[in-house]
């Protein structure tokens, strides 16, 4: 494992974005495994610069983590929106090679082996991933069992609370979310974890330094065998 440590958090998403960049240079038709939440923003907005500086995504394939159970791919709320206005409406990406989950069906069953699938066919070269404050990445949530492939989880107060500033008010947030699992994260052939601010020293310090446990999804990240994590002085605040 790496630890990359930036003085701010505009350091470590352009070291993130730069990371992305090696990948999608370095391969014929690279496959990256894409993050939302507030971290994810400036990767993004990097990433766009890039591509108005000549980085092409064209043969480029994204899979993303998760999505809300419950709205609609146009919803302002949900991560397929999300993509399209931070990433996705700015950059040469086909239209068929972004993959989201989709959490608007009635068959969640079949659009998680939906998903497993589009897994199987796209191995995924680097996985970028967030962290919540509670350890989770993707929405696999802490509990005593995790799910190895894509499936529907429940959020956690915790993590409802968190992304309420997304929504109008807490009551509005999804109170489930289907999510790529565990084994399909750990598949990729390299993980970049990016954790910026205070608020998430205690769960990197767990993630990186504490006892491997499902209680801690992110500490499953010790297991893989190329993975970096990328931080700020007050994400890394409490490692020694
Ligand atoms: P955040 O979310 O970037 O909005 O803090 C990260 C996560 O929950 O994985």
């Amino acid at each position: 494992m790496e630890v990359r440590v930036f003085p701010d958090a505009y350091g470590a998403a352009l070291y993130t974005a730069t990371l992305v960049e090696t990948t999608i240079r370095q391969l014929s038709s690279p496959v990256l495994g894409l993050a939302t939440g507030g971290t994810m923003i400036p990767v993004y907005q990097h990433l766009v610069q890039f591509h108005r500086r000549g980085l092409r995504f064209e043969h480029v394939t994204t899979i993303n983590l998760d999505e809300y159970i419950g709205l609609e791919p146009t919803d302002r709320h949900s991560y397929h929106a999300f993509m399209r206005e931070h990433f996705f409406d700015h950059v040469d990406l086909p239209l068929d090679c972004r993959h989201i989950p989709s959490g608007a069906t009635c068959d969640l069953t079949a659009a998680c082996q939906a998903y497993d699938e589009i897994l199987r066919a796209h191995p995924i070269d680097l996985q970028l991933l967030g962290i919540g404050v509670n350890g989770h990445i993707g929405f696999n949530e802490p509990a005593d069992h995790l799910k190895p492939h894509t499936h529907v989880v429940e959020l956690t107060e915790d993590t409802i609370r968190q992304n309420a500033r997304f929504f109008d008010a807490e009551e509005r947030v999804p109170t489930r979310a289907i999510t790529m699992g565990l084994q399909s994260i750990l598949f990729a052939k390299r993980i970049v974890l990016l954790a910026v601010g205070a608020s998430k020293a205690q769960a990197v310090r767990e993630a990186i330094i504490g006892d491997i446990r499902t209680t801690v999804p992110a500490s499953l990240l010790q297991l893989h065998p190329q993975v970096t994590f990328v931080l700020d002085e007050a994400a890394a605040q409490q490692l020694p």
